[in-house]
């Protein structure tokens, strides 16, 4: 779920493996330690920040320039000193830190126990290294493989043994991404955890096991000992580029990266029509479901309302982990969309691999090149919003939306329809209007200082911007801890009307355009029962002002992008109450970046 980094070379190993945890604190982790070989194996482990367990422990102490580190979060037994990764078997010998869920540990552990082994940790986790223990004869990188052999799960795994100068990884089902340079060879669950020091990356594919040996050697193999030749991809992200570039929080920074990163999704996509260089066609399907999580699952439900209104073509949407497992009625006439930013969501990877076992044509829209969705799908469309660390997502929910809207384009064009040109020119000037958007900054910041202390909170939006509203109360929740609901704006009367009074800031997506006058309707019956109203309305609409106690101003534009350009002062909103409450923004309580447990 969390962070691995290894480290085989010439120099000392705890600083290097220290600087790629911190690379990948972002993620959400809830303990942190370390490994290094040093006649024996040395490890320092805790629960807790990795600048707290290394205050206590010292990382520095371990000497060695080989080792392995690891950030957990938590699947099976609490967090806790003893069940923080690395683990060891019964006499030490071996180090492994996890990322994954064994599924079959309970029977494995059960089966280890009566022959003998004696477990220290609550983990699934342990079983590995007690298995590893058990096979290991004089041959380490056999005893690993065998070991992997007996698990039904997810992995990513980073193991060394007291007697070998080399450390073996694994994956299945759990990222893992080995960097070579001369010399020396890194591994880690995050390209970025690794960055600093190289750009050339192995990505292991599922069942690949590797061994880095010294000089820098790399060896990957499948669990049959069968060696396998792997291409060394070059990375094109630059450190700098995951810095927090001076903003406060890496979720402001996002925020404000928008029109760049909007650019980013259109570059070379926009001409006079749509040209999408993906790896196979779109194909002429009768039907496109959609499969998502969380802002993703969000971002699903307006591409569905593209799709349709562009295309004509049928669309659904569907939760991943609903998909997954409710028998869906999918086949050869369907395409099936995954959305993910990491593209490693557990669910939404196991509901295109259902999509694909069914027959139907896969397309990942993913952010993370060469990640596990984007490998796994038939076809695929980058989003290139660069890394997203907050753990919230923003610069990617609204690429996610301009890639569907290309997606929508591309299949308008195959059916012949005629592309909206106003549309596309309005496309081209999207970057230039986020900037105007947030200039509202200081103005929404100054509404946040208002309605912080509040407990709860309403979104309501129709239509296209129904999903903005649900978009804007997950920001709220995530981050602030607030209590926030989203709702289409016509759902009000049936049920959350109950709740309004002065103590209830509501949120109306209120631009001009499509269901405008009935969105004045719904703001009427808030006010009329006193709510307090913050308005995004369309800049020049005054008439809106006397219904509302705060109004932000966006730009006219058409209707199709009118969710990216919505939904920038609803991240602003949430970020800046966030922060008057002082909360760790881009690193929410219980959250983490990519969810790769079910
Ligand atoms: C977004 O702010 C979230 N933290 C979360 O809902 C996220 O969108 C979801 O977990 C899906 O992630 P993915 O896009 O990487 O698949
Ligand atoms: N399942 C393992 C545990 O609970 C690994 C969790 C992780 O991926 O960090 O310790």
């Amino acid at each position: 779920m969390c962070g691995i980094v290894a480290y085989m070379g010439s120099r000392q190993a705890a600083p290097l493996l220290l600087n790629g945890l911190r690379r990948l604190e972002y993620r959400g982790y809830d303990s942190a330690g370390m490994a290094v070989l040093n006649g024996g194996i040395d490890i320092r482990k805790d629960r807790g920040r990795i600048d707290d367990v290394n205050r206590e422990h010292d990382f520095s102490s371990l000497k060695g320039t080989l080792g392995i580190a690891h950030t957990r979060w938590a699947t099976h037994g609490e967090p806790s000193m003893k069940n923080a990764h690395p683990h060891t078997g019964c006499n030490g010998d071996i180090a492994l830190v996890h990322n994954g869920i064994i599924e079959n540990y309970k029977t494995l552990r059960e089966l280890l126990e009566s022959e003998g082994h004696v477990f220290s940790t609550d983990t699934d986790t342990e079983v590995l290294t007690h298995l590893i223990e058990k096979f290991y004869k004089g041959d380490f990188l056999g005893s690993v493989r065998k070991a992997l052999m007996q698990i039904r799960g997810t992995y990513g795994i980073a193991v060394i043994h007291k007697g070998c100068n080399e450390v073996v990884v694994a994956r299945n089902g759990s990222p893992l991404v080995i960097g070579v340079k001369r010399g020396e060879a890194f591994a880690a669950s995050d390209a970025s955890a690794i960055l600093e020091h190289t750009k050339k990356m192995i990505y292991l594919d599922d069942g690949e096991v590797a061994t880095l040996k010294p000089g820098g050697v790399v060896t990957v193999r499948n669990l049959f000992d069968k060696i396998l030749e792997k291409n060394i991809e070059e990375i094109g992200w630059n450190l700098d580029q995951i810095e927090k570039g001076g903003f406060r929080h890496f979720m402001l920074k996002e925020i404000f990266e928008q029109p760049e990163s909007i650019r980013n999704v259109m570059r070379g996509r926009l001409g006079k029509g749509i040209k999408l260089s993906i790896n196979g066609e779109l194909g002429d399907r009768k039907r496109v479901i959609i499969v998502a999580c969380g802002s993703s699952w969000h971002s699903a439900l307006i591409g569905r309302y593209l799709i349709e209104s562009l295309s004509g073509v049928p669309a659904e949407v569907d939760y991943a982990s609903e998909f997954r497992y409710r028998e869906p009625l999918v086949g050869k006439d369907d395409l099936v969309i995954a959305i993910s930013q990491s593209g490693e969501t557990a669910d939404t990877l196991a509901a295109l691999k259902e999509a694909k076992r069914r027959g139907a044509k896969t397309l990942g829209v993913v952010n993370v090149v060469g990640s596990t969705i984007a490998r796994e799908a038939d076809m695929g469309v980058y989003i290139h919003a660069g890394p997203e660390i907050g753990v919230a997502s923003t610069k990617a929910y609204t690429n996610q939306i301009i890639a569907l809207l290309l997606i929508a384009l591309d299949l308008a064009q195959k059916h012949g329809k005629k592309i909206n040109q106003r549309l596309l020119s309005d496309m081209r000037k999207l970057p230039a209007t986020l900037e105007h958007v947030l200039k509202e900054d200081k103005k929404i910041k100054a509404i946040a200082d208002r309605v912080a202390e509040h407990g709860n909170f309403l979104y309501l939006g129709r239509g296209i911007n129904y999903p903005t509203a649900l978009e804007g109360a997950l920001k709220l929740k995530e981050i602030s801890y607030i209590h926030a609901e989203g709702y289409p704006a016509a759902e009000m009367k049936h049920g959350p009307i109950a709740l309004i009074d002065e103590n209830m800031p509501v949120v109306f997506i209120a631009n001009k355009g499509k269901g405008y006058d009935k969105i004045v309707s719904n703001m009427e019956e808030v006010k009329a029962r006193r709510g307090k109203i913050i308005a995004i309305a369309t800049e020049g609409d005054n008439s809106i002002k006397s219904l509302s106690d705060w109004v932000i101003r966006v730009p006219r534009t058409a209707d199709e992008l009118s969710p990216v350009v919505n939904i920038i002062p609803l991240q602003l909103l949430a970020y800046y109450i966030a922060d008057i409450k002082g909360l760790d923004v881009d690193k929410p309580r219980n959250l983490a970046k990519s969810v790769t447990v079910e």
